[in-house]
């Protein structure tokens, strides 16, 4: 049986990396990330003092498809904003990721907001980030990334774009087209973010006159160009905007990115909190899109059931970054063990059979 692969949370594996993720916690979010993030880089997950459980057993029946990108060992995947800057791809394979989107990533270099900028929301499980898009500029990551020879394969790495904060909406759409022509030789698969709440005008690029040019622009590309959206878009403004996208004929949409809020901080609202908004994203895309465009789901996933919940509201795959923030590194496996145990409870034994039953039932 599946769940015979599981890892009991009293092991002593589990005690020592809950222990660490409480330990992370007690310094300031933007600290304990660049932590997390030095840890990542030097594949910390290749070095712990006990063997981790392998999770080839567990996701038998879980693959998922994404149209353009490939198959995946199972849907869940790896949320932009954690490793903007490609510094640390292989120790986010290594925890178990099934795909990996690095980014934001704008033309030249920018230094984002003042600190701090980053909030945990303990007691929600969510987050509030105004990064700001701090990025290390296209070159700097195109160099890494071409030393890093990524083969795509089985974690193929996809590249959100961005544009400056400097420059002008007029003039925006050369800054996703730099980025799409630099990016072009490493990308799987490119994201255009017209959803980041914290870079003043960007939101606004998210209507269909910009998008369609942009997808004229790159017509011979568009089989790996999805859009990220925001989820604060009134409902009929935003099923007229995803029906444009697929007409445009734009790859997929990943629904969504953080919710705008003005309290307790100002910025981007993730985790729990968003769960609610982004799976109604979900829902009004399928109502007015049906099977036409595949999804990526991302916002408030902290679960396997969440997971499970996505895709029965037709996502293709789903993306995680609070989740880690919270659970630690081994927030895939314990994902994985939820998601199956959804699964058998409900009597499936393949994902793909899950994908959109929440409307069949309904
Ligand atoms: C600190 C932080 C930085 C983020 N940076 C980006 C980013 O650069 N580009 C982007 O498209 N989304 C960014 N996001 C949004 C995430 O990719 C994701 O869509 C969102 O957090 C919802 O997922 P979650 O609830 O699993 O965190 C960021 C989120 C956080 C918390």
């Amino acid at each position: 049986m599946a769940t015979s692969f599981a890892l009991s949370p009293h092991s002593t594996l589990a005690r020592f990396l809950r222990w660490g993720t409480a330990a992370l916690r007690l310094l300031p979010a933007e600290t304990a990330h660049d932590v997390g993030m030095w840890l990542l880089e030097r594949q910390m997950m290749n070095r712990l003092p006990l063997p981790l459980p392998s999770i080839t057993g567990l996701i038998e029946g879980m693959s998922a498809h994404l149209p353009g990108i490939g198959d995946l060992a199972h849907p869940i995947g790896l949320a932009a904003g954690f490793d903007k800057n490609a510094r640390a791809p292989r120790g986010f394979a290594e925890m178990g990721l099934s795909f990996l989107e690095i980014g934001t990533i704008t033309p030249r270099p920018q230094a984002g907001n003042p600190k701090p900028r980053l909030f945990r929301l303990d007691d929600q499980a969510g987050l509030i980030n105004r990064m700001g898009f701090n990025s290390d500029g296209a070159e700097r990551v195109a160099e890494r990334l071409r030393r890093l020879h990524w083969q795509h394969e089985p974690v193929p790495m996809g590249i959100n774009l961005g544009k400056n904060k400097d420059t002008d909406a007029s003039a925006a759409i050369e800054d996703y087209s730099f980025g799409i022509e630099t990016f072009a030789p490493y990308a799987k698969y490119f994201v255009i973010n017209v959803s980041s709440p914290n870079t003043e005008g960007l939101r606004g690029l998210a209507n269909e006159q910009f998008l369609r040019e942009l997808a004229f622009r790159h017509r011979a590309d568009l089989h790996r160009i999805w859009v990220k959206l925001d989820p604060d878009m009134p409902r009929r403004a935003f099923q007229s905007l995803v029906s444009a996208l697929s007409d445009a004929g734009f790859q997929g949409l990943l629904l969504s990115n953080t919710h705008r809020v003005d309290l307790p901080e100002k910025g981007g609202m993730s985790g729990h909190p968003l769960a609610a908004q982004a799976t109604a994203c979900l829902e009004w895309a399928h109502e007015v899109l049906g099977d036409r465009l595949p999804i990526i789901a991302s916002g408030g996933i902290l679960s396997g059931q969440d997971v499970f919940q996505r895709i029965a509201r037709g996502a293709s795959a789903v993306q995680i970054y609070t989740s880690l923030v919270y659970r630690g590194p081994l927030t895939v496996l314990w994902m994985l063990q939820e998601l199956r145990a959804e699964m058998d409870l409900r009597g499936y034994r393949f994902l793909s059979d899950v994908k959109g039953s929440y409307y069949k039932d309904a």
